[in-house]
């Protein structure tokens, strides 16, 4: 699949649920969240099917993400069931690292199952390493249980395991560089990424936006300068570079301040209420639920996932004043 601006489409972010056992600040806006109705949301089989017409038209790779997508029951079989779908040949799971370490049918850790399970690669969000900070961000005072998870992930035996931290001028621009030695010590591979205006415009202000740019001059500070490593990607849109005097590499997302970001792009979304949707940051979002219930067959299946590739934006919208229609929450990040 490519869109009129040579983008191809090799990467489907699936999120399964738009529930969380966490509430960060930035991802769901203050007001009562109110959880989607069961019926509303995708089943399992209906999301496989649509991960095996997107994997027909050359998807190869699956994120699975949520909300917090530990929380969904029944979540394991899922996992297990998509590297079997012909064409994907490497799943990847987002989340916040607060379930990982707990005890899973048949294996020690949710995250040996997980790895039982098929997936590739894990990104777990983890903003600050202080216990009340991660507290007040995420409203859940669960900094352990990530620590724990992280290190479940790693007695597992997963080799690429990513950490995600948002970066918040003056909230968390003090742990970068503790970040950098957790990341060290545990062989981890962290990424800084901007605050973007996905839920609420208020979240991102000029007072709490940190720009990738002033993170790396930070985190110079105390390394020296860093080494770009321009051929070194994993399958999205983060700059890496290398520690000098290490063996350890750092990402940066600059979704706001990167003005090429969007042009690698390679990527569409499935929201668990079954909207297909071409882009993060641009309100267009197409109803795939509703053919899918009414009987569609895999060709009009197929056909509608051209469409909404052919309406892919060149770039997103962030920068011209965008108006969040959904939360991040329920998009899946
Ligand atoms: C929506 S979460 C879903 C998966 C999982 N619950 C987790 O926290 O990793 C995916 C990612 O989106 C990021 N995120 C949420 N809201 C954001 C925002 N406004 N700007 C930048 N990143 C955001 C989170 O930090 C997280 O790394
Ligand atoms: S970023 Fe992840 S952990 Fe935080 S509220 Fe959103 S879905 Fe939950």
């Amino acid at each position: 699949m490519e869109d009129r601006y040579g983008h191809r489409i090799s990467y489907l972010r699936v999120s399964i649920t738009d529930r969380c056992n966490e509430r960060c600040a930035y991802c769901m806006p203050g007001e009562l969240h109110e959880w989607l109705p069961r019926q509303g949301i995708l089943s399992f089989e209906e999301t496989l099917r649509l991960i095996r017409i997107a994997a027909e038209l050359g998807v190869s790779k699956v994120r699975i993400t949520g909300g917090e997508p530990l929380t969904r029951n029944g979540v394991l079989d899922f996992v297990r069931q998509v590297p079997h779908v012909p064409g994907i040949r490497e799943v990847g799971l987002s989340t916040n690292g607060t379930l990982l370490s707990r005890p899973a049918h048949g294996t020690a850790t949710t995250a040996g199952a997980l790895r039982e399970a098929g997936v590739d690669s894990i990104n777990v969000s983890l903003d600050t390493l202080d216990r009340e900070f991660y507290a007040r961000i995420t409203g859940r005072d669960l900094h352990a249980a990530v620590i724990d998870g992280i290190d479940a992930a790693i007695a597992a035996g997963f080799d690429r395991i990513k950490i995600n931290t948002v970066l918040m001028r003056g909230r968390n621009e003090d742990q970068l560089i503790p970040l950098v030695e957790f990341a060290a010590q545990r062989k981890l591979l962290l990424r800084f990424i901007e605050l973007m205006p996905v839920s609420t415009n208020d979240v991102l202000t000029e007072e709490n936006f940190l720009p990738i740019a002033t993170a790396r001059k930070r985190i110079e500070a105390t390394f020296g300068t860093l080494i770009p490593e321009p051929g070194f990607r994993t399958n999205g849109p983060a700059t890496y570079y290398q520690i000098p005097g290490r063996a350890q590499r750092i990402g940066f997302i600059g979704a706001m301040t990167n003005l090429h970001f969007c042009d690698t792009c390679n990527k569409l979304r499935l929201t668990c209420d079954g909207k297909l949707r071409p882009c993060l940051g641009s309100a267009l979002e197409f109803d795939i639920m509703e053919p899918l219930r009414a009987g569609a067959s895999d060709e009009e299946l197929r056909a509608f996932f051209l469409n909404v590739v052919e309406r892919k934006p060149q770039q997103h919208d962030f920068r011209e004043n965008y108006q969040p229609g959904r939360k991040m929450i329920a998009i899946g990040g």
